[in-house]
C-alpha cells in the first residue's frame, strides 16, 4: 500500500522542509528513465519503519522500487548494531556489493541505520568500505534527498553521523508494505543505558512524539485500511515523562482505543520498571488493547539484574506478572533472555528456568551477549566462554519450547478470532493471520477474508503457529 504517492504536494510534508529543491532534482532526472531503488532491513521494528520512510521518499523522488539486489541503480542497506552477529551479516552483503560495484561502477550504495552510529563502524568504512556512496545516521532521515544528490555528485564517501540533534520529525512519507496492521512510533530514543545495549547511543536520548500526532496518524492509516496499530518505543511505559505530558501510556491507549474503524492494538517494548498497575487494568479495560504482552525480564536473578542496570528485581517483575495474569482475561506473553552475560552462573540459568516454569511465556526471544565496545558490560572481566554461552542457550530453548508447546496444545477444539493478514507464504490456497494473543494461524481460505476478523477452530496445533478452519 502507498499511504503518499508521487502526485502529492511535497511540500506538505513539513518533516522535508528544504528538501524540496533536491527532491524536485531527482524527480525531473528519473522522469524519462526512472532509477531502481533496492532496501534490505535489519534491526528491530524501528528500522522497518525508517525503511518505510526512507522508500517513500525515494518514491516522492521519482525512483521505483525493486526486489532485486542486481537490478537496482541504488541499493540501501538500513542496518542493526545490537549484536555482532548482525553487523557480520551486513558486513558480508557490503562484499558482494563490492563485486556488484566492480561489474556496474554506476551502482550507489547506501549504508543507513545504527551501525554509522558507532565510531568503530566508521573507522571500519573508512578504511576498508571507500566504496559506500552515502554513510546516514538515524538522525539524518529527514535530509535524506540533500544527502542523496550529494553523493550522487561526489565521488567520495559522504557521511551524515553522529547528528545529536535529538530531534522528532513529523510527517515523513511512508511507503508501507502491508495494508492490514501498521507499526507507529510514539517515542523514539532510551534513556535507560542497560550495560549490555547500544541502542542509547546510536538512538540517542528519548523523546515522544505529541498524543494528536500519534492520533492523526492513525486516523489516516486507518483511512487508509488500517485495523491494527502496534504503538513502539524502547519503553513505551516511560511515554512522555521527559515531556511531561499530562497523558500517560495507559492514556494514550485510551486514546487511540477511542479511534473509530480501528479493531487492534498492540504494544512493545514495555520496560519493567516502568510498567504501571494502571497500565495493566487498562490492557484488560480496553476493548482493543490485545491481551498479550511483551515484558522482557533478560535475567533470572537480582544479581544479573543489578549488573545489567535493569532497575528491577525477580520479585517486583514477579508482582507486575501475577497482577496481570490474575486481572488481564486471556493474557498472553512473551520476553526476552540474554545468555552468557558476564558473571552468570549455572544457579543464574536455574532460577531463569524457575521464572519460565512459573510465567510460562508463549514465546521467549533468547540472544547469546555480544559485547558492544563503548557499553559498561563490554569492559566486565567475567566474561562467559563461547561453549558454556551455547550449552546454556540449548538448555534454555528447549525450556522454553516445551513450554510454548504445552501453551499452544490448550488450543486443541478451540474457537479463536483472526486478524487476517495475508496469503501463507509457504502453501498456497492458506491464509495466515493472529489472534488477539499474537499466535500466528493458518487455515484454507478465499482472499476476500484478508483484512477481516473471522472465527476459526483449530485443528493443528504446532509450537509456535496453529492450523484450523474457519467458521462461517
Ligand atoms: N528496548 C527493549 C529492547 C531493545 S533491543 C527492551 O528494553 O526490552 C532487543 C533485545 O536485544 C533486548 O531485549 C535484549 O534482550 C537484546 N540485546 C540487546 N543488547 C544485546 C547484546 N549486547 N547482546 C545480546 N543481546 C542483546
Ligand atoms: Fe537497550 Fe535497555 Fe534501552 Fe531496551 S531499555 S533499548 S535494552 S538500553
Ligand atoms: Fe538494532 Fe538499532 Fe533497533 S541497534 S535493535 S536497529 S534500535
Amino acid at each position: 500500500m502507498k499511504l503518499i504517492n508521487i502526485e502529492t504536494n511535497m511540500a506538505e510534508f513539513d518533516g522535508l522542509k528544504n528538501q524540496t529543491e533536491f527532491m524536485t532534482y531527482f524527480r525531473n532526472e528519473n522522469m524519462m528513465n526512472p532509477q531502481k531503488y533496492f532496501i534490505e532491513t535489519w534491526g528491530c521494528q524501528m528500522n522497518e519503519h525508517d525503511s518505510e520512510n526512507l522508500s517513500g521518499m525515494f518514491d516522492l523522488m521519482g525512483f521505483i522500487r525493486t526486489d532485486l539486489k542486481e537490478n537496482a541503480d541504488v541499493v540501501l542497506y538500513n542496518t542493526c548494531a545490537v549484536r555482532e552477529k548482525a553487523e557480520m551479516k551486513v558486513f558480508g552483503n557490503l562484499g558482494h556489493l563490492k563485486n556488484l560495484k566492480g561489474r556496474k561502477p554506476d551502482l550507489k550504495i547506501i549504508v543507513s541505520g545504527c551501525m554509522p552510529e558507532e565510531d568503530v563502524t566508521i573507522e571500519k568504512f573508512k578504511k576498508e568500505y571507500k566504496f559506500i556512496d552515502l554513510v546516514i545516521g538515524t538522525h539524518s532521515y529527514q535530509k535524506f534527498p540533500q544527502l542523496l544528490k550529494e553523493a550522487y555528485l561526489n565521488d567520495r564517501t559522504k557521511y551524515d553521523i553522529n547528528n545529536k540533534e535529538d530531534i522528532i520529525i513529523e510527517h515523513l512519507p511512508a511507503n508501507r508494505d502491508y495494508n492490514v496492521k501498521a507499526f507507529v512510533n510514539i517515542m523514539h530514543g532510551c534513556n535507560n543505558f542497560c550495560t549490555y545495549c547500544i541502542v542509547p547511543y546510536t538512538r540517542g536520548r528519548e523523546r515522544s512524539r505529541k498524543p494528536e500526532d500519534i492520533i492523526n496518524e492513525i486516523n489516516e492509516l486507518v483511512n487508509n485500511g488500517v485495523k491494527e496499530v502496534t504503538l513502539l518505543g524502547q519503553n513505551v511505559n516511560s511515554y512522555g515523562r521527559t515531556e511531561k505530558f499530562d497523558v500517560d501510556f495507559a492514556d494514550l491507549l485510551e486514546l487511540v482505543n477511542n479511534i473509530e474503524g480501528l479493531e487492534r492494538i498492540r504494544f512493545m517494548t514495555s520496560h519493567p520498571k516502568d510498567m504501571t498497575f494502571k497500565l495493566i487494568d487498562y490492557v484488560n479495560k480496553l476493548d482493543k488493547v490485545c491481551e498479550f504482552m511483551h515484558i522482557p525480564v533478560q535475567a533470572g536473578s537480582n544479581n544479573l539484574l543489578r549488573r545489567m542496570n535493569r532497575n528491577y528485581t525477580v520479585e517486583s517483575y514477579m508482582e507486575k506478572i501475577e497482577y496481570a495474569k490474575k486481572n488481564v482475561k486471556g493474557l498472553t506473553l512473551s520476553t526476552d533472555i540474554i545468555v552468557g552475560f558476564p558473571g552468570e552462573t549455572d544457579e543464574d540459568v536455574d532460577s531463569l528456568i524457575d521464572l519460565f516454569n512459573y510465567v510460562k511465556y508463549d514465546n521467549v526471544f533468547t540472544f547469546i551477549y555480544s559485547k558492544r565496545k563503548g557499553t559498561p558490560a563490554n569492559d566486565y572481566e567475567d566474561q562467559i566462554d563461547n561453549h558454556i554461552k551455547k550449552e546454556r542457550f540449548n538448555k534454555i530453548l528447549e525450556v522454553s519450547n516445551n513450554i510454548a508447546k504445552e501453551n499452544s496444545l490448550q488450543y486443541m477444539g478451540k474457537t479463536v478470532e483472526v486478524l487476517v493478514e495475508g496469503p501463507s507464504k509457504n502453501t498456497e490456497g492458506v491464509l495466515t493471520g493472529k489472534t488477539r494473543g499474537f499466535k500466528t494461524v493458518n487455515f484454507e481460505g478465499e482472499k476476500d477474508n484478508i483484512g477481516k476478523l473471522v472465527n476459526v477452530e483449530i485443528t493443528v496445533c504446532n509450537s509456535f503457529s496453529l492450523f484450523g478452519k474457519i467458521i462461517k
